[in-house]
Parts: C-alpha cells; sequence; structure tokens
C-alpha cells in the first residue's frame, strides 16, 4: 500500500491533475466527506488528508510514504529525514513582508529601529531578517495575520501572497519579497527503498505532469 497525505483544499485539488497523471482517480470529495482516509482508482494507492502544516511530519515519521506540501511549511518543519524530488509548480505564491501605509518600513530597516513583525512562519522570519541585520520581535500568529497591523499588534506581518487581494482588501502594501513559493513532494526516505518501484512510478508520472514555467 502507498499513502499518499494531502491538505484539503488548494493542495488537493491541484494535486488531482498529478495523480490523474499517474493513472489515479480519488473516490470521494474531501469537502462532502468526513473521512479523512480516501481511497483511489488503484487499490494499492490512499490518501490521507491532514493539516497542511502536518504534511511533512506524517511523511518524516512514516504515516505517510509520500505528501504534498508548500515550501513555506516544508522549510518551516525542516526537512530532516524527507527526500525532495519535486517542485510541483502548484499552488505557486510567495512570502512577503507587508505594511501598513503610515508605517515607514524602509526607514525602520535603514535606522536599525525594533520592528514588531507577526507571523505564521516564525523560523522563516527570524532568519530572513537575522540575515537582513534588522532587530525583530517576533509574534507567532496561526491565522489572518493581516489584522496584526490593523489592530496595533504589530508593524508588519510576513505573510503568502498570491493576487494580493487580501492585502489589498486590508490596506496593507507589500514591502519586501522574500522567497516564492510553490509545493514540493515530499517522500519518505526509508518508504523509497522499500517500495521503490511504485513510488518511482508516481514520482515519474508527478514529473510528467507538472505545469509548464
Ligand atoms: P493550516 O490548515 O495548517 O493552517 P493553511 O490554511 O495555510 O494550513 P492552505 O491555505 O490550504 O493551508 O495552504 C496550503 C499551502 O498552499 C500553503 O502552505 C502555501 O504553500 C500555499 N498557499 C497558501 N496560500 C496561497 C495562495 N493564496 N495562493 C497560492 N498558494 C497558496
Ligand atoms: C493565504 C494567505 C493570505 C492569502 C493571500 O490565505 O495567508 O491571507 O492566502 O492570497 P492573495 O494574495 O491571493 O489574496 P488562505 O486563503 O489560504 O486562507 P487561510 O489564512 O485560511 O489559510
Amino acid at each position: 500500500m502507498i499513502t499518499l497525505a494531502l491538505s484539503k483544499g488548494r493542495i488537493f485539488d491541484e494535486t488531482l491533475p498529478l495523480l490523474a497523471a499517474a493513472g489515479i482517480e480519488v473516490s470521494e470529495d474531501p469537502e462532502k466527506s468526513r473521512k479523512l482516509i480516501i481511497g483511489t482508482s488503484r487499490p494499492d494507492v490512499r490518501v490521507v488528508l491532514v493539516r497542511a502544516s502536518d504534511v511533512p511530519t506524517y511523511v518524516q515519521y512514516g504515516g505517510a510514504d509520500l505528501g504534498v506540501t508548500g515550501l513555506d511549511v516544508l522549510l518551516e518543519h525542516g526537512n530532516q529525514g524527507l527526500y525532495q524530488p519535486l517542485d510541483l509548480r502548484i499552488a505557486a505564491c510567495r512570502l512577503s513582508v507587508a505594511v501598513r501605509a503610515d508605517y515607514d518600513y524602509a526607514s525602520a530597516v535603514r535606522q536599525g529601529s525594533r520592528i514588531k513583525v507577526a507571523t505564521k512562519y516564525v523560523g522563516l522570519a527570524r532568519d530572513f531578517f537575522a540575515t537582513k541585520g534588522v532587530h525583530v520581535d517576533l509574534i507567532k500568529l496561526y491565522g489572518s495575520m493581516e489584522l496584526a497591523p490593523l489592530t496595533g499588534l504589530a508593524d508588519a506581518i510576513v505573510d503568502l501572497v498570491s493576487t494580493g487581494n487580501t492585502l489589498k482588501a486590508n490596506q496593507l502594501f507589500e514591502v519586501e519579497r522574500i522567497m516564492d513559493i510553490s509545493a514540493r513532494l515530499v517522500v519518505n526516505q526509508a518508504a523509497l527503498k522499500l517500495k521503490q518501484a511504485p513510488i518511482r512510478r508516481i514520482i515519474d508520472a508527478f514529473a510528467s505532469a507538472i505545469p509548464s514555467a
């Protein structure tokens, strides 16, 4: 049995065409069912539905053989023990710094002020600002980061941006791009050895169906 960990929503939806290329069709719509283990058209392949931030953990410890996870989640989790054969080029976005219009980020950086930064990505933000030599107080949040500068909780946020609509709707401005993000295929290293042929076939099929740049 091959177990693939996916999160509901955009990762699940955007992985479906890659699964189709591997001849795998999921037998249930996760938005309509409460099931956490979903069968597929292949008796030897199943999908487990986990929180986006739990995908690397499931694959690292062998709860799943493979998984699809954002680079943001992967870097924040640490990629120990995970083989990363493919950039799937799905769920594309960027990790950026954003502030309110009345906050002068450039001069705060220039003057060496302490900046209060709210984010779900504490590790990535810490590394980014440390490399720049900027002093920050990091505030860990689990969602709705955009609210932090609007309520005075923070001066800035580090969050994902795609269309920019969420920032715009909350009158925030992107002031620095930290990195481009896309979803990655991750594989448990022991599973890759023990189930080499079927896992290789899935990797190759996914590779053939990656959207072009
Ligand atoms: P959790 O449930 O663990 O809090 P989440 O709500 O962030 O996770 P999703 O919103 O489904 O989960 O995001 C999954 C992945 O999709 C992210 O890790 C990121 O790589 C990517 N992503 C997030 N937001 C966007 C977006 N607006 N556009 C494109 N890709 C995105
Ligand atoms: C993500 C991210 C931003 C938004 C950016 O949230 O946290 O809020 O997308 O996308 P945009 O630039 O296209 O507006 P998501 O939609 O995943 O909601 P979530 O916070 O519940 O995960």
